[in-house]
């Protein structure tokens, strides 16, 4: 059969099974009209079966219901349904939505003052399943949150390199193992903006293992981002020295981590080739880097260069998980080895905008760089 045919067939099972409501209570109500005996023959009937936590709003409120939940989740009437009755109980949808009824009756009364605050649209907004990490951009869930991606179909992983193969054409991609050992330091300058505002100057100094200092020159002094490897903090021209959260301090190693690449499969306990995907004017792919502890991080490579175009991780927080995007850019190379000049850091809530413009390898830095002060 051809996917049209296919679709076509679908679409005309879902309009049936949703005409086989809306027409008998359609027609239910013309009948009123004319014949009242048989109207309140027909009223003392129980016209649904199997009703438990809707049972008592008025019947002809139950499929503008419906239609709610339907709308609520981008789903249509079969997602809960089967289709030789609506009062079977058969899908697990249907049973998980009746929990979600009663949830969202609970807290709309026990937190809203009984208003309806809360809907499944709330939670929702058009998707089966919820997102619960903030977007970054709003253009697609992350695929943190879709538990079975880490376990993608067979069909959908035709076609893609292995882990092995990716990492291995990024090394290469990047320099070659050899030379990206061989770098012990790296000493960064270009400019930083936030958002739409004005450039300042930036610095960033690294050093293996995992040490780096970001700085950056504001017209009220200077603002630096440290990490020593172990433990990171922030200044500010005002104010006292504050310490990174402990759920930011393995983000900023991997940003620190000179050797990223060759480090990457040490690093996690598990990588995975999930899929291709667009960035820009790129072909991606994404492998999908995780620990038994700790969120998870996507990394896009490249598909023609291997070089890493993105990496989204989460920082873990008592609520959910913050989200950071970082996208390089522009790459060059410098004493052998490639490195990205312009890097976008995206949170939901700001831009970093860096344009490096002077790139030194092996150069020292000094050890007080990265002390606390
Ligand atoms: C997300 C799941 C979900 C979707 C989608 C959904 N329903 Fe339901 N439906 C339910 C639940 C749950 C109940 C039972 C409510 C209760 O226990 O009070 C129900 C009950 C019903 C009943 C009453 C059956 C009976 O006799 O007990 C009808 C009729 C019905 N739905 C029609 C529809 C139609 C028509 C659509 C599409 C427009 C639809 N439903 C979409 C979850 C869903
Ligand atoms: C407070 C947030 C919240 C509200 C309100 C809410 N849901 Fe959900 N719902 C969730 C979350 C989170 C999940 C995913 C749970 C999981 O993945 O285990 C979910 C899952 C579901 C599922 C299972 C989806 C699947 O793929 O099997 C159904 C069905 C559902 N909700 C229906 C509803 C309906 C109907 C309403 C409104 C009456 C509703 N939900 C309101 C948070 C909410």
């Amino acid at each position: 059969m051809s996917n049209q045919s296919r679709r076509i067939i679908r679409a005309a099972r879902v309009v049936g099974l949703t005409l086989a409501w809306i027409l008998p209570l359609f027609l239910c109500g013309v009948g009123l009209r004319e014949t009242s005996v048989n109207a309140q023959e027909k009223a003392a009937q129980p016209r649904f079966k199997n009703l438990q936590v809707l049972k008592d709003i008025p019947p002809d409120q139950l499929i503008p219901a419906m239609q709610f939940i339907s709308a609520s989740l981008g789903v249509e009437c079969e997602f809960c349904h089967v289709h030789d009755g609506f009062d079977k109980d058969d899908k697990p949808s249907k049973q998980t939505a009746r929990r979600m009824i009663q949830m969202m009756f609970t807290l709309d009364a026990d937190q809203f003052h009984g208003e309806r605050a809360v809907t499944c649209y709330t939670c929702h907004r058009g998707s089966a399943k919820p997102v619960s990490i903030p977007m970054v951009d709003s253009t697609a869930p992350y695929v943190s949150e879709v538990r079975s991606a880490a376990n993608p179909t067979p069909q959908a992983r035709t076609n893609l390199p292995s882990t092995d193969d990716v990492i291995e054409k990024y090394i290469g991609a990047v320099g070659g193992a050899p030379a990206i050992q061989n770098v012990s330091s790296r000493v960064e300058s270009g400019t930083v903006s936030f958002g739409v505002g004005p450039s300042f100057p930036i610095e960033i100094l690294s050093k293996s293992p995992s040490r780096q200092a970001m700085i950056v020159h504001l017209p009220a002094g200077d603002t630096s981002t440290v990490i020593d490897g172990q433990n990171g903090w922030i200044r500010s021209p005002a104010g006292p020295v504050r310490d990174m959260p402990q759920a930011d301090i393995e983000g900023a190693k991997l940003d620190a981590d000179l050797q990223f690449p060759i480090n990457v499969e040490k690093a996690f306990q598990q990588l995975k080739v999930i899929r291709t995907e667009r960035i820009s004017d790129h072909d991606a792919i994404l492998l999908f880097a995780t620990n038994a502890s700790g969120p998870p991080l996507e990394l896009y490579f490249d598909r023609e260069t291997g070089l890493l175009l993105r990496q989204l991780r989460f920082a873990s927080s008592p609520l959910g998980l913050n989200p950071t995007q970082i996208d390089y850019d522009d790459y060059k190379t410098f004493d052998g080895i490639q490195v990205p000049l312009h890097l976008v850091i995206t949170r939901p809530n700001r831009t970093l905008n860096i344009h490096l413009l002077q790139v030194k390898q092996n150069s020292p830095v000094d050890e007080a760089e990265f002390a606390r002060r």
